[in-house]
Parts: structure tokens; C-alpha cells; sequence
């Protein structure tokens, strides 16, 4: 199966945010990734409601809602209502995982679980059968633009391990620090989606990085 790539809105130029869709739209990107930051799980406050609706209607493709807020059960609702069609949780910010993953699902849309660069996978040992997508930070989240942290790659490599010894085929989405750089090795681990901000937006020529992101071969 082809892998996914799914450029971060974050880093695209909010003065000119219908160009910036545009390329995507125009481009092998599979998914467009919308970082939603709160201030408290995260130092940093992104954007959130009043956005979505113009990401919403200048995408033409899936909107991959990341919520870096704490207990994101109290705005589920409304991101998928504003047009989610993946909601991602974090592990460390949701007291009831099941419950909300549940909750997810039952909406239609597709579930996701975020861990933070230092949270084991290990944890989702018990709830594996039940998401959609696991998405690992490989950055601290808050901020685009950081430093890659190698340390994911052993991670994914577990997680893949687990997917494959139990037979299940939950995304493994890669998010902070992703580019040409170290997507080959990312896919060689067993990642199947790939969230590219600075790298695709901060870039030359955003279709040309995306059109190679999209072509390198992938084992999964
Ligand atoms: C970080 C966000 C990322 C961010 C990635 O907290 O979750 O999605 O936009 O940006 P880059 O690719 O620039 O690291
Ligand atoms: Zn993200």
C-alpha cells in the first residue's frame, strides 16, 4: 500500500492561506494536517474553530485534525462538525482513551491516538484493536520547524512489529521534523503516513518536495 503524505497547514503563509491550499489541492498530498494547540498540553496556541470552516471549504482533500488540547472529549464534536474526517487525540491528555476513541468512531470519522516523543508505545497495548491511526510526535509538540528526534525510529519499528504480530492495519503517522531527509527511513520502519510542514511549505518549489516525498518506496 502506498504511504500517505499530509502536509501541515501550520507552516503555510496565513497571509495567502488560498495558495497555500491550492498547491496542496493541486498536489499528491493524500491528507491536509491541521495542528489544533490549545496553550495548556502544549506551551504554544495555534488556531481552532473559527479557521476550520475556511480549511474546510479550500481543501479538497481530508482534513487530518491533530488536537494537542487537553481532555479533547469537550471539543470532538465541533471538529468534526467544522469537517474533521481524522480526529487525533493524545494519549497524555485524555484520562478515558477507550471512551473517546469509541466516542470517535462513532461519529463516522477515523480515530487516531498521539503519543508524546517520550511515551512508550507500549501503552497501547490494550487499545490497539480499537484506533484507526497512532500518531507518534518526533518532535516536542507546540512548534514546527524542530529538530527530528531519531529516537522515533526505533518506535516505529516496534509499533509496526505489534501491528504486524496481531494483524492489524491502524495507520502509523509521523508528525515533526519530517522531510526528504528521513522519510525513506521512516518508511523502512514501518510509518505509513507522513506529516511534512516546514519541509513542504518553507521549500522552493512545495509540489516538486511533496511529488518526491510521495515517490519514494515504501515496504508496507
Ligand atoms: C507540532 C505539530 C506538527 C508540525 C510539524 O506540534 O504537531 O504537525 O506542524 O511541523 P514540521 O514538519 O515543520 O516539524
Ligand atoms: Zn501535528
Amino acid at each position: 500500500m502506498a504511504h500517505l503524505i499530509a502536509p501541515s497547514v501550520l507552516a503555510a503563509d496565513f497571509l495567502h492561506l488560498a495558495d497555500a491550499l491550492d498547491i496542496i489541492n493541486s498536489s499528491e498530498a493524500d491528507w491536509l494536517h491541521v495542528d489544533i494547540m490549545d496553550g495548556q498540553f502544549v506551551p504554544n496556541i495555534s488556531f481552532g474553530q473559527i479557521v476550520m470552516p475556511f480549511l474546510k471549504k479550500g481543501s479538497t482533500k481530508p482534513l487530518d485534525v491533530h488536537l494537542m488540547i487537553e481532555e479533547p472529549i469537550r471539543y470532538i464534536d465541533e471538529f468534526i462538525d467544522l469537517g474533521a474526517e481524522v480526529v487525533t487525540i493524545h494519549i497524555e491528555a485524555d484520562r478515558h482513551l477507550h471512551r473517546t476513541i469509541q466516542h470517535i468512531k462513532s461519529k463516522g470519522v477515523k480515530a487516531g491516538v498521539a503519543l508524546n516523543p517520550h511515551t512508550s508505545v507500549d501503552l497501547l497495548d490494550d487499545i490497539l484493536e480499537e484506533v484507526d491511526l497512532v500518531l507518534l510526535m518526533s518532535v516536542n509538540p507546540g512548534y514546527g520547524g524542530q529538530k527530528f528526534i531519531y529516537q522515533t525510529i526505533p518506535k516505529v519499528k516496534k509499533l509496526r512489529a505489534k501491528a504486524i504480530e496481531r494483524n492489524l492495519d491502524f495507520h502509523i503517522e509521523i508528525d515533526g521534523g519530517v522531510g526528504l531527509q528521513n522519510a525513506g527511513a521512516l518508511l523502512e520502519a514501518g510509518a505509513d503516513v507522513l506529516v511534512a510542514g516546514s519541509s513542504v511549505f518553507k521549500s522552493e518549489d512545495p509540489l516538486l518536495t511533496i511529488k518526491r516525498l510521495k515517490s519514494i518506496s515504501s515496504p508496507f
